[in-house]
C-alpha cells in the first residue's frame, strides 16, 4: 500500500531516554573502535570482544524507557495505520515498547541473534551470547543481529518500494552520514515526496530537505504530530 509517511529514525530519538548517540560529544564511538566491535573482520579476529560489547549493551537496555517522541511515532501510525512505515537505524526496541507495529530495524536488532551459516536463522534473544551459544533451528554458530559496516542493510526493497510512492518522508535524530540511510532523503525526494528533517541539529543548506524542525525529539515529534494532516 502506498505511504502517506515513511519515518526514518537514528539514534537521536533514543538520547533523551538515556541511550548514547554513535558521534559527537560522548558518542559511542568516541569510546569503542567501529573496527573492534562493528566490522565482519571484528567478528572473525575476536567474536568475543564483539558478542560481550552487544552483551553489554543489551543487558542495559531495559533500563531505558521509550520517551514522548517514540510514542508520538505510535500515535501517528494509529492514525494512519497501513499508510505509515518506521523505518529506524536504531538496534534498540524502544520503538517496540512504546507500541510501535510498522517497525523496519535496517541496521538489525539488539535483542536478536542470527545463525552464521544460514541468515533467514533469527530468534529473540535477551540473555549473554557466548562463543558456545548455538542455532535453535540449525545448532550453527551465532552472532548479534546487527549490521555491521561493509554489511548490507536489511529490508532494502521494501524500504526503496515505499520511499518510491510515499507522499512525505521525514527523518528524526540522525545526522545522516551513514549511507545508505543517508541517501533515502534524496531518493524520496526524487520520486515527488516532501522531505521533512526534525534533528537537535540541522544543516544550514540541504537542496533534498524541504522543512527543518530543530529540537529535541521529545519536544518537536509530538509537536509535529500533532500537526501533521
Ligand atoms: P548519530 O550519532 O550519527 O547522530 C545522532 C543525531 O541525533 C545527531 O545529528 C544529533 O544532533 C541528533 N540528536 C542528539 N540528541 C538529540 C535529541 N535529543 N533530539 C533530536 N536529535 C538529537 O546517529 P545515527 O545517525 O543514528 O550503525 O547513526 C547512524 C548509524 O551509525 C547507526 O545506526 C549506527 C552508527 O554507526 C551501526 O551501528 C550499524
Amino acid at each position: 500500500m502506498k505511504k502517506r509517511v515513511v519515518i526514518l529514525t537514528g539514534a537521536g530519538i533514543s538520547a533523551e531516554s538515556g541511550l548514547r548517540t554513535f558521534r559527537g560529544n560522548d558518542g559511542m564511538w568516541e569510546h569503542e573502535n567501529i573496527e573492534d566491535v562493528c566490522t565482519p573482520g571484528a567478528l572473525r579476529r575476536d567474536p568475543k570482544r564483539v558478542k560481550d560489547f552487544y552483551n553489554f549493551l543489551r543487558k542495559g537496555l531495559p533500563a531505558h524507557k521509550p520517551n514522548a517522541a517514540h510514542l508520538a511515532l505510535v500515535e501517528l501510525e494509529n492514525r494512519l495505520g497501513d499508510e505509515f512505515l518506521l523505518v529506524t537505524q536504531n538496534v534498540d526496541d524502544l520503538h517496540e515498547r512504546a507500541g510501535s507495529k510498522r517497525v523496519l530495524h535496517m541496521h538489525g536488532d539488539l535483542m536478536k541473534l542470527r545463525c552464521m551459516s544460514d541468515a533467514s536463522h533469527e530468534f529473540s534473544f535477551t540473555g549473554e551470547e557466548t562463543l558456545e551459544t548455538k542455532c535453535p533451528f540449525c545448532g550453527g554458530k551465532t552472532r548479534p543481529d546487527i549490521v555491521f559496516f561493509e554489511e548490507v542493510p536489511l529490508y532494502m526493497e521494501e524500504i526503496q518500494d515505499a520511499l518510491r510512492e510515499c507522499e512525505e518522508f521525514v527523518y528524526i535524530g540522525t545526522s545522516s552520514v551513514v549511507y545508505p540511510a543517508a541517501g533515502f532523503k534524496s531518493f524520496a525526494k526524487r520520486f515527488g515526496a516532501k522531505v521533512t528533517c526534525l534533528n537537535l541539529e540541522i544543516p544550514s543548506y540541504d537542496p533534498d530537505t524541504d522543512v527543518f524542525i530543530q529540537g529535541k525529539a521529545t519536544e518537536v515529534v509530538p509537536e509535529w504530530v500533532k500537526n501533521f494532516k
